[in-house]
């Protein structure tokens, strides 16, 4: 598999990772499952793995975590913290590491920034972001990274207060039409050698019958690697087949797939990118929805 450098990381990384969010029993993966996906992950040449301390009360990091007992060496391993409090932020590091059976993880990650007061409390005084410089500093945390869906320019105004190391955002083909991380945060990603990995490549299941051309699209942005969120073996075997052999979609190809898929781009279609996209902790409508998608 291809592989591309990771940022100023020193790293190269596979174009294909996989996100770890639906190796769960509420996705109907067994944990038998889930540790075949990580092993076979594993042997096919994929070596980064997404996880999230919120995911699943856990059991996505304890799963990563069966593995790691085992092969850690082989793995890049990146959690976050969805806390923004520093003191809240070290807790949830702190659970990340048993779950995961290591005692440093690769990549910390402040989660899902979606709005500049979540990027305030996460960066301010007595913020999340003081857990990471620390937990760098004591060696638990080799790199500092932020993620985000909605809106790039929160991502952009976060490089602006922080080197953060990487970046985990939407590069889904949906997203190029609105807020769109490939033309807006990318570029500056770029310039300032920020390791980009991107998600929402079939959009949440919405892109799940262009499968293939949608994982083509993602793969041919300037950024290091893709995670996919597989549940399934099959899903796994799909998608490797795809970045294997993976060439970009031609000028016309890529043209035809974007009249194609234009209709879906609504928020019910991409929910990530709507105003009642909750906090899935409590599972409300955000407070400010930074003037995404008003439908
Ligand atoms: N803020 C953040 O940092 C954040 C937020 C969310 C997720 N993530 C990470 O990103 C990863 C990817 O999740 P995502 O939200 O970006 O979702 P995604 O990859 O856009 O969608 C994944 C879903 O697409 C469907 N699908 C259809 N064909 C597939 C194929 N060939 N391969 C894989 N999936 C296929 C599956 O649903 P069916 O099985 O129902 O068909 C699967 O559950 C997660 O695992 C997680 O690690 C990060």
């Amino acid at each position: 598999m291809e592989t591309r450098p990771f940022g100023k990381t020193g790293e190269r990384m596979p174009i294909l990772s996989l996100g770890c969010q639906r190796l769960v029993d509420e996705e109907g993966c067994s944990e038998e499952q889930a540790v075949a996906i990580l092993n076979t992950a594993l042997e096919r040449g994929i070596r980064y793995f997404d996880t999230a301390w919120i995911y699943s009360e856990g059991q996505s990091e304890q799963r990563v975590g069966l593995v790691a007992k085992h092969r850690r060496k082989e793995m890049w391993i990146a959690t976050k913290t969805w806390d923004t409090s520093r003191d809240g932020a070290r807790r949830q590091l702190e659970e990340s590491l048993t779950r995961l059976q290591t005692d440093y993880v690769d990549e910390w990650r402040l989660h899902n920034v979606w709005g500049m007061d979540r990027l305030d409390a996460m960066t301010g005084p007595g913020g999340a972001l003081e857990a990471m410089i620390q937990a760098r500093e004591e060696g638990l945390v080799r790199f500092i990274s932020i993620s985000g869906h909605s809106d790039p320019q929160v991502q952009l105004e976060a490089l602006r207060r922080f080197p953060f190391d990487t970046a985990l955002v939407a590069v889904s083909v949906l997203d190029h039409f609105i807020y769109s991380f490939a033309e807006e945060f990318l570029p500056m990603a770029q310039y300032r050698g920020v390791g980009v990995v991107g998600m929402k490549i079939f959009g949440l299941r919405t892109l799940a019958h262009v499968a293939d051309r949608a994982l083509r699209y993602a793969l041919a942005l300037p950024l290091t690697t893709v995670i996919v969120g597989c549940s399934t073996m099959e899903q796994l075997e799909a998608d490797l087949v795809v970045a294997e052999s993976f060439t970009p979609m031609s000028g016309p190809e890529r043209l035809e797939f974007f009249r194609e898929v234009l209709p879906l781009v609504r928020p019910e279609g991409m929910p990530w990118k709507a105003v009642d996209w909750g906090d899935p902790v409590e599972w409300k409508p955000r407070k400010e929805p930074a003037g995404l998608f008003q439908w």
